[in-house]
């Protein structure tokens, strides 16, 4: 018995990086630098070990785990040593990943939608089965999918089960296909990337009324956490920010499917969201440029014009090298392990806790990463006041 994680996009970077750090970190071969949930404000609360997840999932990529793991050794993503180390482990979860066709944006899945709907369900409930799992939760760390226009058939269950048979191409996406999947399938859901998937209304009254936890969307791993950090200085200083520019620069696989200009779009609507709402009027731009040589390695330059007293101009300029996937891959397992405690729990619905996470915390109710940490450690208390309770 254990915890299922299923990865849709299980051969990518994140979630290679996540798995070889899960199973180094359980074989003492690492330790968890970069986990919120190994800080000390999170012992004793009764969160899943590691030993006890159990991964798996689905790609359309059928390269091994084990030498997607020696590629990113050789781009100095993971410590070289690591994937010889892990080879037997590696190949072990590599059984529990499928290889699947998925479907482009725009083109009809072979048999339609809700034949497609079902392969999904089938797969999800093998995984559960085989490995003889309490719960499952997915994680969609799939590419980024373009943003599509939704109708009325998103806004209940029954409507966008009606409209799925007969629905013609460019109805959805693959990713919001295997989020409804996922919570029809009774399992938790998190949406670390900026393609739709939990937040519509029909999928989220079936989160409720399954009462499944779900979070999103898009995994706050660099430009925007230090956004979401130095903003909130600026408004506390009373210094008028009037424009924001942001260059990311980036050169894994990544960069090159947010090159497309529907999927940079959709990537670009969640990184504008945090600026613009909490600096009301400041012009704010951020563009994202495919640059190969640099790998993994995103560099996010950003320039910050602002005016202080009597209207004085100043700037403010940052550069952030961040290794993306070593970023995201400890917020993926922290993630896991925070849905997993409020499932145990009874939450359900999207989890605003988890709200310094994301990009684009749905339910969340300010972008300010240092509001978003204390509303997260007094979800924490919650939990602790519940179990002295239950002790009692
Ligand atoms: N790395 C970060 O810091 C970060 C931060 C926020 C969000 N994200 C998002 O996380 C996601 C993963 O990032 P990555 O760097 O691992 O990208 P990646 O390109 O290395 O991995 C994506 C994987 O998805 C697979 N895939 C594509 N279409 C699929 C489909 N229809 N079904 C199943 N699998 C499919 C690809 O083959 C690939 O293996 C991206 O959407 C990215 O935007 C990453």
């Amino acid at each position: 018995m254990g915890i299922g994680v299923y990865f849709i996009g299980a051969r990518g970077n994140v979630a290679t990086t996540v798995i070889t750090g899960a199973l180094a970190i359980r074989s003492n071969r690492a330790t968890g630098t970069g986990m919120v949930t190994e800080g000390p404000e999170f012992r004793g609360i009764g969160l899943t070990g590691l030993p006890d997840l159990v991964f798996g999932g689905v790609d359309v990529n059928s390269k091994p785990l084990h030498e997607k793991a020696i590629e990113l050794g050789e781009a100095r993503v993971l410590p070289s040593q690591l994937a010889a180390a892990l080879r037997d482990e590696l190949t072990g979860v590599d059984r529990n990943i499928q290889t699947v066709q998925g479907f482009a944006y725009g083109a009809i899945p072979k048999g339609g939608y809700l034949a497609e709907l079902t392969r999904i369900e089938e797969r999800i409930a093998r995984f559960r089965t085989d490995n003889s799992l309490d719960r499952v939760i997915v994680v969609n760390l799939c590419s980024t999918e373009p943003h599509f226009a939704e109708t009325a058939d998103f806004d209940t269950p029954e409507a966008l089960m009606a409209a799925l048979p007969k629905a013609g191409g460019g109805f959805c996406t693959g990713t919001l296909l295997n989020a409804l999947a996922a919570l029809r399938q009774g399992c938790a859901y998190v949406n670390f990337t900026p393609s739709q998937a939990s937040e519509l209304p029909a999928l989220r009254k079936i989160a409720r009324d399954s009462r499944l936890p779900h979070a999103g969307k898009d995994g706050k791993t660099g430009e925007t956490l230090l956004k979401t950090v130095l903003g909130p200085m600026f408004l506390a200083r009373n210094l008028k920010v009037l424009s924001w520019m942001g260059n990311n620069f980036l050169g894994n696989n990544d960069g090159a499917v947010l090159d497309a200009p529907a999927s940079k779009d959709s990537k670009l609507r969640q990184k504008d969201v945090a600026l613009r709402e909490m600096l009301g009027g400041a012009f704010v731009r951020t563009d994202i440029q495919y640059v190969p040589s640099l790998g993994d390695w995103k560099t996010a330059w950003d320039l910050i014009h602002f005016e202080g007293f009597l209207g004085t101009p100043m700037t403010m300029q940052f550069t952030w090298q961040g290794c993306d996937s070593a970023l995201a891959a400890p917020l993926v397992l922290d993630l896991v392990r925070l849905v997993d405690l409020a499932w145990q729990r009874g939450e359900s619905g999207m989890l605003a806790q988890l709200a310094p996470f994301f990009k684009n915390p749905l339910d969340g109710h300010t972008h300010d990463f240092h509001q978003q940490m204390a509303g997260l450690y007094a979800w924490l208390d919650t939990v602790r006041a519940g179990q002295t309770r239950e002790r009692k």
